[in-house]
């Protein structure tokens, strides 16, 4: 619970223009009008929105039903997603989709031309013999396609399972069998940094593994990649239909599940996140409008990839069901050069701007300068999500991007949530750089201390807490009741939503993030658990036990220290060979995102008498901080120093 000197001494406030605040989708009256509408009314606050957000094929008449840990929203209504994102805006005259490809690409899509794509994928998905109900892995790089192919499946009630194309064949196999997917839709490959990434070929690789499930692979040609045909093989030449065709969104049940999402937790087997229909549709729906301000003529640029929750909340539902223009780029922010983003944006007039802020410090760091040769005033929001955003960073993103004109809303959420949880309302509020500030309307947050009270004064740390249930929240994780239960409802006697993150309140009671009190780490903004890493270690030949902690890093926020122990027969090698060796293996288990910065190889790892690893002297180790607490505990102390000596 430390780590808030830096935080405490923030004492800038930054204020919305005076023509920001005139031209913001939600106003300061309207913000006090909202909450005191849910405060007044917690059902008749969500009714009005739903019925205000989303044209509903068939009006709900309940609201929020169920109870602890088990809840449905509008649960009589029924709704397409797909119908409100794409059908409800086909007279409009704005794109749907900007593509900039890596290699400079640039397509624009407009609704009339998303509904035609999405309803030949459909028919497509169709001839594959693929209904609802039906779990369907998108296995993809965030090109319109992957976007096509998620609206497809809303359509049809197929629930999507979208795996981040860096993801490796293990990992890939593992989400395919846990949510006994049906088909895989994939590309022959795509380029990241100018590295090729041949994706059809890792989808083989998990099926040789033992994907019996999958009955049907979809290959979208991206690069015209000469690919390799099995059986179950169809590309999209040949299963697209020859002329237009149009595909009947089916009515589903607002409770209906629309997608699976895998995340880490603190065990080595990830999550399937379930979300359902209407209520995730709503949140992101609304946070869209009254966050990023979206209205129709916005370009609205969220760096993020599809295969992450925030490329599904902020790239695809939330801006699409408002009838805004998304841009995407599937490239790296400094690729060929430094000057990526800032060009990006000059050239399609981007209009809001959201990223996390491991991009920001990446770009930073590459070019202080570089933003000052662009034409950056189309520019009149910024957001930023994933991590704690570093005072720092945050200024240097409100001068030289926002160009000291842009509220930037530092949004919290988590893959659970659905969509923003807290975040400031751009037009109203003071931002002070480093804090999410506070919760939105509708959305009841506590922190809580270790006696399970409310903590209500300034700069004490505790666990963040949901209060109540809101219509975007997990339905639970794909087949682990129990885990649910466990890991989001067991702390308080059910009572709350755990989020697993700590927070403390500043003296305004805005809320700031501190960090993770499980054994999740944040690497650029993307979760792992470190269960994840040491079971992909442990299972290399030679090592016999492993340990992984985090600690800080100046440009991906946190990094992944893994203190190995090698098999006492391993032949003696330089220690640096099997530190690129684990690098490479852990990439092949996991993918590049998992890699761990430094590797320490040591006889020993710190453990206590029953033989648990200490990881919490480790940490300390890694973060180069003194060792607290308890070591009476240790099993052998001179261990301690011995890993000094190899750090
Ligand atoms: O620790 C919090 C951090 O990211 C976690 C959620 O990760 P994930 O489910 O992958 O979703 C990321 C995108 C929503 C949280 O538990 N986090 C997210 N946003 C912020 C944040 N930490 C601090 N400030 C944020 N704005």
């Amino acid at each position: 619970m430390k780590d808030i000197e830096s935080a405490l001494i923030e004492e800038r406030l930054y204020r919305p223009t005076k023509k920001f605040q005139e031209n913001c989708n939600i106003t300061a009256e309207q913000a006090i009008k909202q909450h005191a509408d849910y405060k007044f009314n917690p059902e008749s606050f969500w009714k009005g929105l739903a019925n205000q957000f989303i044209e509903w094929d068939k009006p709900f008449t309940k609201i929020c039903s169920g109870s602890r840990p088990f809840f449905k929203w509008f649960e009589d209504g029924e709704l397409n997603v797909s119908k409100n994102c794409v059908d409800r805006h086909i007279k409009n005259t704005n794109n749907a989709i900007i593509h900039i490809s890596e290699s400079g690409k640039k397509e624009n899509i407009s609704y009339k031309k998303l509904y035609e794509k999405v309803n030949r994928f459909s028919w497509s998905l169709k001839k594959m013999k693929l209904k609802e109900g039906d779990r369907v892995i998108i296995y993809m790089p965030t090109i319109p396609e992957s976007i096509i192919a998620m609206l497809a499946c809303a359509r049809l009630g197929i629930i999507h399972s979208v795996v981040f194309a860096g993801f490796s064949s293990e990992s890939l196999k593992d989400r395919i069998i846990d949510c006994n997917a049906k088909a895989v839709i994939t590309v022959d490959g795509f380029k990241r940094s100018g590295k090729l990434i041949e994706s059809k070929k890792v989808v083989d690789e998990a099926i040789e593994a033992g994907c019996e499930c999958v009955k049907a692979v979809l290959i979208f040609n991206n690069l015209n990649l000469k690919i390799s045909k099995n059986k179950i093989d169809f590309t999209w030449d040949e299963i697209a239909p020859r002329e237009s065709v149009v595909v009947d969104p089916l009515s589903m049940n607002a409770e209906a599940l629309l997608f699976i999402l895998y995340t880490s937790g603190s065990t080595g087997k990830p999550k399937g996140i379930m979300h359902s229909s209407a209520g995730y549709l709503l949140n992101c729906s609304l946070t869209s409008r009254w966050v990023f301000d979206l209205k129709e003529n916005d370009i609205f640029w969220c760096t993020a990839d599809i295969g992450w929750v925030t490329g599904h909340s902020y790239v695809v539902y939330g801006p699409l069901s408002l009838g805004a223009t998304v841009l995407i780029y599937d490239g790296a922010p400094t690729y060929p050069d430094k000057n990526r983003f800032w060009k990006i944006i000059e050239e399609n007039k981007v209009t809001v701007f959201y990223t996390a802020p491991t991009a920001i410090r990446t770009l930073m760091k590459v070019g202080e300068d570089s933003p000052r040769s662009f034409k950056l005033d189309s520019l009149r929001l910024l957001g930023t999500v994933g991590e704690p955003i570093n005072p720092k960073a945050w200024v240097w993103y409100h001068k030289m991007i926002g160009l000291g004109n842009c509220p930037i809303v530092d949004t919290w959420w988590q893959t659970e949530t659905g969509a923003n949880m807290i975040a400031p309302l751009p037009g109203i509020s003071d931002l002070a750089p480093g804090t999410c500030t506070k919760p939105l309307p509708g959305i009841e947050t506590a922190i809580m201390d270790t006696n399970g009270d409310e903590i209500t004064n300034a700069n004490i740390g505790g666990d963040l807490v949901i209060k109540n249930p809101w219509p975007s929240m997990l339905r639970g994780i794909w087949n682990d009741e129990n885990r649910y239960k466990q890991t989001y409802w067991s702390k308080y006697n059910g009572k709350y939503y755990i989020t697993g993150d700590t927070a403390r309140y500043d003296d305004k009671g805005n809320i700031w993030i501190m960090g993770r009190s499980d054994d999740v780490v944040n690497i650029s903004g993307h979760r792992l658990g470190t269960m994840e890493v040491e079971s992909a270690l442990v299972a290399h030949i030679n090592v016999a036990e492993a340990a992984v902690v985090s600690y800080k890093h100046e440009i991906k926020g946190e990094a992944i220290h893994a203190f190995v122990s090698l098999k006492q027969n391993t032949k003696k090698l330089d220690n640096s060979k099997y530190a690129d060796e684990l690098r490479q293996w852990v990439k092949k288990k996991i993918g590049s995102i998992a890699v761990p910065e430094r590797i320490s190889f040591s006889d020993m790892l710190p453990k206590t008498r029953s033989g648990k690893i200490m990881r919490r002297l480790l940490r300390n180790l890694a973060r180069g901080e003194e060792i607290s607490g308890d070591t009476s505990t240790l099993e052998n102390e001179s261990v301690i120093a011995q890993l000094r000596e190899i750090l």
